[in-house]
C-alpha cells in the first residue's frame, strides 16, 4: 500500500483524483466503482470541474455502485444512488447504459447481485475503486466479519452504521439491510482508492493500517491489494506511526 498525506480535505481530493487520471489515461474504456458518502463528494466535483473545463473527457468511462441501501434507489432522498446521481452522473451526462447500480427496492436481490456482476464482467473488471471507510472500519457495506470471499450480497447493517448513516438523509431512516459488493469484488479492482478525512477517522484509521489484518475491520483486509493508494488528510493520519507513513 502507498500511503498520501496532504494538508486538508481540499488538497487531498485533487491529488487522489490527478492521480486516478493519469492511471486512467492509457485505459481505453474504464470502470470506475465510486463509494457514494462524504469522503469522496469533493474528489467528484473536482472531477465534474475538470470536465466542464474541458481538462478532461470522460465519455468512454462506466461506472458500477458500490452499494445501495436496502429499500431505496435513486428515486429516494439520501440513497447512495441519490447521492452520485447529484454529485457525478447528472453533472456528467452519464448515459444510463454506462452505469449499473444496484437497485435495493429490488425483491429479487440475487437477480441485482448477477446483473451488477456481469457489468463488471463484461466492462473488463474495475479498473478504480474508490472507497471510503466507516467509523467501524466498513468497506461499502461489507460490514465487520464479513469475509474477504464473499462476493455481491445482501447484509445486515451494523449497529454503528445505523448511527452513522443517518447523516445522508434529512429525516430519520431504519437501516437495517444493504447491498453491496463484496470484499472479494473489491479486491478483484486493478487500483484501490482508499480515502479519509477528519480527526474522528484518526483512530479507525490507525487501527486499520497498523492493527492486525483482521475481518473485524473489513479495510484492513484491502492492505493484502498490491495497488492500494491511501488518500487522507492530516487529521485523519494523526494518529500513525512515522514508519507507517514512510512506506
Ligand atoms: P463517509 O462514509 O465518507 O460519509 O465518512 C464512509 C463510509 O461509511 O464508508
Amino acid at each position: 500500500m502507498k500511503i498520501f498525506i496532504s494538508e486538508n480535505y481540499d488538497e487531498m481530493c485533487r491529488r487522489a483524483l490527478n492521480h486516478i487520471l493519469q492511471l486512467l489515461a492509457s485505459i481505453k474504456n474504464p470502470l470506475i466503482c465510486p463509494a457514494s458518502g462524504d469522503t469522496p463528494a469533493g474528489l467528484y466535483k473536482n472531477l465534474v470541474s475538470d470536465v466542464e473545463l474541458k481538462k478532461i473527457e470522460i465519455n468512454n468511462w462506466s461506472f458500477v455502485g458500490l452499494d445501495e441501501w436496502m429499500g431505496m434507489n435513486g428515486n429516494d432522498q439520501g440513497s447512495c444512488r441519490f447521492h452520485l446521481n447529484n454529485q457525478l452522473f447528472k453533472p456528467l451526462n452519464v448515459k444510463e447504459s454506462q452505469i449499473s447500480f444496484f437497485d435495493g427496492r429490488e425483491n429479487d436481490t440475487n437477480n441485482e447481485c448477477v446483473k451488477v456482476e456481469d457489468f463488471i464482467f463484461e466492462n473488463g473488471g474495475i479498473e478504480v475503486a474508490i472507497v471510503g471507510i466507516g467509523m467501524n472500519g466498513h468497506v461499502g457495506m461489507n460490514e465487520p466479519g464479513t469475509s474477504k470471499i464473499i462476493r455481491s450480497h445482501v447484509t445486515e447493517i451494523h449497529s454503528e452504521t445505523k448511527i452513522s448513516g443517518q447523516k445522508y438523509f434529512t429525516e430519520k431512516q431504519e437501516l437495517l439491510q444493504g447491498i453491496t459488493l463484496g470484499l472479494a469484488n473489491i479486491l478483484e479492482a486493478h487500483n484501490i482508492f482508499l480515502l479519509a478525512s477528519g480527526q474522528h477517522k484518526a483512530d479507525i484509521i490507525k487501527q486499520v493500517l497498523e492493527g492486525e489484518i483482521s475481518d473485524q475491520f473489513p479495510s484492513s483486509l484491502l492492505r493484502e491489494h498490491p495497488a492500494l493508494y491511501i488518500y487522507l488528510d492530516n487529521e485523519a493520519a494523526d494518529l500513525l506511526k512515522k514508519e507507517t507513513i514512510k512506506n
